[in-house]
């Protein structure tokens, strides 16, 4: 049987979540967490390796500061990147993340150029577009996580006010990563029972409101970066999906060739992941409304990818 393999780029808060959620789930027989700081990927690695005998996983983790690790990773997972602190916008840090993406997929391409990717860092919706040209790959096989993310707290945030177990939540969260993004309310249910049964308009567009603002909510709290807990599991999610071919149908930022009306653009869309990656984009009958809010935020992305363009060429 093929021996499974994923490489998490950057062992920061994100990084060390996404690699603790895979080998604490023994999602691959190997995990692999690179991070340019001398060591330090290297003590977080053995720490979780130590770990393992206690949880029962035989996940082989380790960390390493050498690209030449990340060799035969069948999934790339790229978490390297800036965080925001409180008053940042996530396209503050399009510059600096921009070069690390740069860097960091140089090396992805050299050492591991048939590896899906995932990315991860801010502003994701644009990193991914330029990890994507960088990595020169089916575009199937480059998409970016943050959707699963929104949803869950936009999941998490209908449990606590409806007093229901997160399990029954059934929900869809589109759109770019960023105050835009798109909460479907009118197609949430909780047991299969639409969730205006449950809470009052009112509610669910405070909830919607409060899911935009989801991320800034925890930079606010926390004072000295963002949240990584929901993001290492929501990866770890992607990674199951692709590893077990699961045909999950989840939001992933994916490449819009038309669906939609939206071509070259990477942005969060209802999916199929399975072991081809994003095996097609699910193309829904949305509202006027949605579709309008939906417009909105792709169009912010697309400014994104230009501002992106225009930065690359002083580079
Ligand atoms: P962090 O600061 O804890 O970790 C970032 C790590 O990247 C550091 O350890 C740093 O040394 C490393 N790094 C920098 N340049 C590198 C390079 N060239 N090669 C390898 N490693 C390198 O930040 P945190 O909290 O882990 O967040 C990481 C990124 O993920 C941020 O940009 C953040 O905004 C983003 N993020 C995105 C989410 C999403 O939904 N897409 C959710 C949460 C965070
Ligand atoms: C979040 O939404 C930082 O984008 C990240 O928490």
């Amino acid at each position: 049987m093929t021996k499974t393999k994923v490489a998490v780029i950057g062992a920061g808060y994100v990084g060390e979540i996404t690699a603790f959620a895979l080998t604490s789930k023994e999602l691959a027989n190997e995990v692999v967490i690179v991070d340019i700081i001398e060591d330090m990927p290297k003590g977080k690695g053995l720490d979780m390796r130590e770990t393992t005998p206690i949880i029962g996983s035989d996940t082989h983790v380790y960390g390493s500061n050498d690209y030449a690790d990340i060799a035969g990773a069948q999934i790339v997972v790229v978490t390297a990147g800036m965080p925001r602190k409180p008053g940042m916008d996530r396209m503050d840090l399009l510059k600096v993340n921009l070069k690390i993406c740069t860097e960091v997929m140089n090396n992805v391409k050299q050492h591991a150029p048939d590896a899906f990717i995932i990315y991860v860092a801010n502003p994701v919706d644009v990193l991914t577009y330029v990890a994507s040209g960088i990595m020169g790959i089916d575009k199937k096989k480059v998409f970016g996580m943050a959707g699963i993310l929104d949803t869950a707290r936009y999941r998490a945030f209908i449990a606590m006010e409806a007093n229901v177990s997160v399990k029954d939540i059934r929900a869809m969260v589109l759109g770019g990563h960023g105050d835009s993004m798109v909460p479907l309310t009118r197609l949430t249910s909780v047991g299969g029972v639409p969730l205006s049964e449950f809470l009052p308009q009112d509610k669910i567009d405070a909830i919607a409101t409060r899911t935009r603002k989801g991320g800034g909510e925890i930079v606010a709290l926390l004072k000295t970066g963002s949240a990584y807990y929901a993001p290492g599991y929501a990866v770890a999610e992607m990674v199951e999906a692709i590893l077990k071919n699961q045909n999950r149908i989840l939001p992933v930022i994916a490449y819009f060739d038309g669906e939609y009306g939206f071509s070259d653009v990477y942005a969060g869309a209802p999916v199929v992941l399975n072991k081809n990656g994003v095996d097609k984009i699910l193309q829904i009958d949305l509202t006027e409304d949605e579709k309008e809010a939906y417009q909105v935020s792709l169009e912010k992305v697309k400014k994104g990818i230009e501002e992106a363009k225009e930065i690359l060429k002083t580079l």
